[in-house]
């Protein structure tokens, strides 16, 4: 079956939005991708007929609950090829599966001599819960910069480890370049020397294939939000042996074995890291967010991403005053720019009022951004819904901008 992008536009009511009077051009996925009926209607439909609270009852409505968001978990696992299903947490978010990681590995993994390797393309999420650990252990965050098409270089990681070295933690893909990092070899040299390896794959998760075993990575974050699904919801993957050892980082109910006045024992993973009443709503819906997605996978939508990001790359690279970053990598599903002669902000208003939606600012990036020596870009993103159509509507109001700051 082809990938058929009207068929899939029909599945996002919103775009059906009106937007100051205008047709809804959304090239903000990357903040935050749109819904399709199906996950909307998940989560209305386990409302309505299945909702109750999980883990606790033995009457009809909890086991039936329990059940679909065990199966959200099944779909995980599946989805990213974990070994098993008590290797997937579900998260608020990859913020607070990034937060889980650093505060769990607080207590007993970092001493004051050890070092963490961070890239300067991290999100600000991949970057403070790292300088939390700082502050409380004394750890060394360690950076690896990129070269100036947003390239990471797997020899900077050679240089940069040390037998003190403890963790490498590291973006999929970038959030405002878009570029791919050589994982698996860099994962692999880490696993050389003991070392382990999160990634986060907030924005790769959506882009690329995603196999854990086969990337070997000790840990793997993403947020629902961005992949089709709904907020409030996220994953932790982690090798089960790892998350055995690893003190859990918020106390409640479901996370023990036995409380007593003087001690308490904690339950095995997942649980151990999923404390009080969790997302379960937003968990089915991620769990159709998976479905829907690898109905669309199988019908090639990453060669249909890769045919619109080119198409988008070379039209921009006609438009003058413009200065795209990473702009070698044609297959990049976010475009970050900045236009001679006018901030990033007041792009972002004009194309507003023709109703195309991107976004400007740092994007949670500030590290890269003084890398660049740029203070914002803005920065305009597809989904599997942006057809050519939306991108020549973006280039026609990104070009009239332009000419209003002539
Ligand atoms: C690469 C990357 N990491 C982490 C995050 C944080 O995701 P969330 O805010 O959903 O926790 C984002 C969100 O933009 C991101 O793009």
């Amino acid at each position: 079956m082809i990938f058929d992008i009207e068929n899939t536009r029909h599945d996002f009511p919103i775009l059906k939005k009106k937007v100051n009077n205008k047709k809804l051009v959304y090239l903000d996925s990357a903040a935050s991708a749109q819904k399709p009926l199906s996950v909307i209607n998940s989560m209305k439909r386990f409302q309505e007929e299945e909702y109750s609270n999980v883990h606790r009852g033995i009457h009809y409505l909890s086991n039936l609950a329990t059940d679909q968001y065990e199966l959200s978990r099944k779909k995980v696992k599946d989805f990213i090829n974990a070994n098993s299903e008590n290797e997937i947490i579900f998260t608020m978010g990859a913020t607070d599966a990034i937060n889980l990681v650093a505060q769990s590995l607080s207590h007993d993994f970092f001493t004051k001599e050890d070092e963490i390797i961070l890239t300067v393309m991290e999100h600000h999420s991949n970057i403070v819960p790292w300088h939390f650990l700082r502050e409380k252990c004394g750890v060394n965050i360690k950076w690896i910069n990129c070269d100036d098409n947003g390239n990471i270089k797997v020899k900077d990681f050679i240089k940069a480890i040390s037998n003190k070295t403890k963790l490498i933690s590291i973006t999929q893909m970038s959030n405002v370049l878009g570029s791919e990092i050589p994982l698996k070899e860099i994962i692999s040299i880490a696993h050389d020397k003991n070392i382990r390896v999160l990634v986060d794959g907030c924005q790769g998760i959506a882009h690329l294939n995603t196999d854990v075993q086969d990337l070997d990575c000790d840990y793997y974050v993403f947020s629902g939000h961005k992949l089709y699904g709904p907020t409030g919801v996220g994953v932790l993957y982690g090798k089960y042996d790892l998350l055995e050892t690893m003190h859990p980082w918020r106390g409640g109910g479901e996370m023990i074995n036995e409380v007593f006045k003087d001690k308490v024992t904690y339950s095995k993973p997942p649980s151990k890291f999923e404390a009080g009443t969790p997302n379960i709503v937003q968990a089915v819906g991620l769990g159709a967010a998976i479905d829907y997605f690898n109905e669309k996978k199988k019908q090639g939508l990453f060669h249909y991403e890769e045919k619109i990001a080119k198409y988008f790359h070379n039209e921009m690279s006609k438009l003058p005053r413009v200065k795209v970053y990473g702009k070698e990598n044609l297959k990049s599903p976010m475009v970050s720019f900045t236009v001679d002669g006018s901030h990033p902000h007041d792009i972002a208003t004009i194309v507003d009022k023709e109703g195309v939606a991107i976004r400007a600012g740092q994007h949670c990036t500030q590290p890269l951004l003084d890398f660049f020596n740029l203070s914002s870009t803005a920065r305009a993103s597809i989904g599997m819904y942006t057809n050519k159509n939306d991108i020549d509507i973006f280039i026609n109001s990104l070009d009239k901008a332009i000419s209003f700051f002539d």
